[in-house]
């Protein structure tokens, strides 16, 4: 295998070596003839002049197109604003491309949908997904840092975990399975096994949202913790989001550059971030002229309230009881101790990112009392056979638990600053897009 990548061409300097790569554009000035190849790595800028090319290879470069794959050797020099480029000797065509359909110019986000598995090389869509590789392997790298253990939740579930109004349901032999919503329920066994895991994997929901942040098909990182509460859990997630973010500023610039991401913005997302109570939060919202009467969750208007008067990701804790799942552990008031019972509050936090990103964290302090959790599950019209396992966790050895999910493809929009979570996953699944 060829180890030379353009990634790392600065350590080849002087040397003779074989870009493997595709054609990604291609100019003339006069009689030298420029080559743009990329090879996954990075674009190269190869330079064709008389003397130093071969006959054959000038004559290639007049017949190839975009996208064609070739093998170009030339010897690796500075050019004078100090990139890497190509001086070529030769150019090997390994297959001529079709006319090619995405062109450098702009094209309608439809077609570029149409054509996902060819847009994901144009630079922009590239330097994203760069970027959502590197988010996934810090997630992996801090929780394994921390000590915590990594747990798989299934996918193929008799039960839901955020209510029924979005489950995608489908034949499971003689009976029916859902699509997981959330790996919660199970990391919560996990969690009374090992103290401290998290569950990373798909998580699926039948949203009939047309929003910017839905998708149907997402994926999640949820830790959850043994004997941590709520404010546990809110002291994990700033640290955790803090220590994505800096990463990526640290390992992805010439990524974050590409997408002309404000860098000196994300630089300044540190801790501590505000922490607002639900009620506190209605009040700001009144102020700034997006009121909501109390008990309604929010919609992006409001989130996008929350993060102009921040600046910064804000937690929302302490939300109406009524419009959250049945696992959170409830209190009667906002910073006092948790009811067993109904009380008004639902011990969760939400973390909402800043310009209209929306939540990237939802999670809270469960419930552990076995009582509790069966008039809850009752409540919310649940079959309390298909919880039993999970009922067991408060009958062997219940503690207070708290546990978060983060949204991979938000958290990678936000930070990228995308239009659209559909740019920040390789193939979105969204209401009416199933293809490629
Ligand atoms: O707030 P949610 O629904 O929380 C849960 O599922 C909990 N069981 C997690 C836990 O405590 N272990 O979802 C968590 C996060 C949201 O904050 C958001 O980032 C993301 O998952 N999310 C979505 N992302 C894209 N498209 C959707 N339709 C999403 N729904 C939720
Ligand atoms: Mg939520």
């Amino acid at each position: 295998m060829n180890d030379f990548r353009i990634s790392n061409a600065s350590q080849f300097e002087g040397k003779i070596v074989t870009v493997q790569g595709w054609v990604y554009n291609m100019r003339s000035s006069g009689k030298i003839k420029f080559l743009m190849t990329r090879d996954g790595s990075g674009i190269m800028q190869g330079v064709l002049v008389k003397g130093e090319c071969s006959d054959e290879s000038f004559d290639l470069f007049e017949k190839l197109t975009q996208e064609s794959s070739v093998q170009v050797t030339g010897v690796v020099r500075k050019d004078p604003r100090g990139n890497f480029e190509l001086g070529v000797q030769k150019i090997d065509l390994i297959t001529m491309a079709d006319a090619y359909p995405i062109s450098l110019k702009d094209h309608g986000v439809e077609f570029l949908m149409e054509n996902r598995h060819l847009w994901i090389r144009s630079q922009k869509q590239w330097a994203t997904l760069r970027v959502r590789s590197e988010i996934i392997h810090t997630i992996h790298e801090f929780f394994h840092k921390e000590g915590f253990v990594h747990f798989d939740a299934p996918i193929l579930t008799p039960s839901s975990c955020e209510g029924t109004s979005t489950l995608f349901s489908t034949n499971y032999f003689d009976e029916k399975a859902f699509l997981t919503q959330s790996g919660q329920l199970y990391g919560e066994v996990g969690a009374m096994a090992f103290g401290k895991i998290y569950v990373f994997g798909p998580t699926f929901r039948a949203e009939k949202s047309k929003t910017r942040k839905h998708l149907t098909e997402f994926w999640m990182v949820e830790p959850e913790v043994a004997f941590a509460n709520l404010a546990d859990n809110m002291d994990l997630g700033e640290k955790f989001v803090e220590y994505v973010v800096g990463t990526v500023v640290e390992k992805c610039g010439k990524e974050l550059k590409i997408l002309e991401r404000d860098l000196k913005e994300l630089e300044t997302i540190r801790g501590p971030f505000p922490r607002i109570s639900y009620d506190e939060a209605i009040k700001i919202l009144e102020k700034r002229g997006v009121g909501i009467p109390w008990g309604e969750d929010f919609g992006a208007p409001h989130e996008t309230a929350l993060g102009e008067e921040f600046g910064k990701p804000v937690f929302v804790h302490h939300m109406p009881a009524e419009i959250k799942a049945f696992y959170f552990k409830q209190s009667d008031t906002v910073g006092g101790p948790g009811v067993t019972g109904n009380g008004k509050y639902a011990l969760g936090c939400d973390l909402i990112a800043p310009k209209g990103y929306g939540e990237i964290i939802g999670g809270g302090q469960r419930e552990e009392s076995v009582d509790a959790l069966k008039r809850r599950i009752a409540e919310h019209k649940l079959d309390e056979k298909d919880y039993s396992w999970y009922l067991d966790m408060r009958r062997f050895g219940s503690v207070p638990h708290s546990g978060f999910g983060l949204g991979v493809e938000r958290t990678v929009a936000w930070i990228t600053g995308a239009e659209h979570v559909r740019e920040t996953i390789p193939f979105p699944r969204m209401l009416n897009t199933l293809r490629p």
